[in-house]
C-alpha cells in the first residue's frame, strides 16, 4: 500500500437524474466523514455540481469538475470555466479524460493551456493520460504518456496535481489492466513526475482509471504506486463505489 493518501474518485460522466444525484451524493458525504484516512471525490456533470457541493458543504468529499473550457469567459457555447467552477465551490478539474481527447478532439497542447488558467487561479488538476490499444501492442505506451504529460506539468506545481493513468483500451469496456501493468506504468510515471518535480513527486497521487470495480479495486490499490482509483461506471451506484472504498482500506 501507498505511503500517500488513498484518494477514491468517481467519474458519473453525462449521467444520473437529480434524484439519482441526491441519494447518492448523501451516501458519499457519509462515507468521507466515516473515513477521514482516505479522500473520497467526484466529479458530476455540470448541471449537476452546484447541487452535489451545496448537499457536500462543510464534509470531507471532494467535488470537482469534469472538464473546464481554455478561456475564463467569452463566446463558447457549451462549455464550463475554471472561474465558474470554482465560484460554485469546486476543487479543480478533470482534464484530458480520454473521452474529450478521443470523442472531443481536445490536444496535449489544449489541455496543457487549460491546467495553466485553472492553475492560475487556485484550481486543482486531475490530469487523464492513457494510451490506445495500438500504442500498447506496438510498446509506444509511455512515448504516448509522456507527450501527454510534458506540454501540462510546467504549469502545475506539484501540490496542485493528481494524475489519473486511464490506459483508453480499458475505459468502460469490462478490461482491466493487470496490477503488474499498471504498477509498471505508474512507476514509469513517477518517474517522469521527478524530472519536473525532484523529490516532491513521490507525493504526487497517481490514479489508476478503467474498468475499476469492487472486485479488482485491492489489487490494485495494493501496488506501490496506483495512490487511488478513478471510477467511471462503478461509481454510479452506493454499492460498487462503497465496496472499492472499502478496498482502499484493507
Ligand atoms: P470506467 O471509466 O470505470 O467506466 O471504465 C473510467 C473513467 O473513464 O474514468
Amino acid at each position: 500500500m501507498t505511503a500517500r493518501t488513498p484518494l477514491i474518485s468517481g467519474n458519473w460522466k453525462m449521467n444520473l437524474s437529480s434524484a439519482e444525484v441526491d441519494s447518492l451524493t448523501r451516501a458519499l458525504v457519509e462515507a468521507a466523514n466515516d473515513q477521514r484516512d482516505i479522500e473520497i471525490a467526484v466529479a458530476p456533470p455540470a448541471i449537476w455540481l452546484e447541487r452535489v457541493i451545496s448537499l457536500a458543504k462543510d464534509s470531507a468529499l471532494q467535488v470537482w469538475g469534469q472538464n473546464a473550457a481554455e478561456e475564463a469567459s467569452g463566446a463558447f457555447t457549451g462549455e464550463t470555466s475554471f472561474p465558474m467552477l470554482l465560484d460554485a465551490g469546486a476543487s479543480g478539474s478533470l482534464l484530458g479524460h480520454s473521452e474529450r481527447r478521443h470523442v472531443f478532439g481536445e490536444s496535449n497542447e489544449s489541455v496543457a493551456k487549460r491546467a495553466k488558467l485553472g492553475v492560475e487561479i487556485g484550481a486543482r488538476i486531475i490530469l487523464c493520460v492513457g494510451e490506445q490499444l495500438e500504442d500498447r501492442k506496438s510498446g509506444a505506451t509511455m512515448q504516448v504518456v509522456d507527450a501527454q504529460l510534458s506540454p501540462a506539468l510546467p504549469h502545475i506545481p506539484a501540490d496542485k496535481l493528481v494524475v489519473a493513468y486511464e490506459p483508453v483500451w480499458a475505459i468502460g469496456t469490462g478490461e482491466t489492466a493487470t496490477p503488474e501493468q499498471a504498477q509498471e506504468t505508474h512507476a514509469a510515471i513517477r518517474e517522469t513526475l521527478r524530472k519536473t518535480y525532484g523529490e516532491k513527486a513521490d507525493k504526487i497521487q497517481i490514479l489508476y482509471g478503467g474498468s475499476v470495480k469492487p472486485t479488482n479495486a485491492a489489487e490494485l490499490l495494493a501496488q506501490n504506486d496506483i495512490d487511488g482509483v478513478l471510477v467511471g461506471g462503478a461509481a454510479l451506484k452506493f454499492d460498487s463505489f462503497s465496496g472499492i472504498i472499502a478496498a482502499a482500506k484493507s
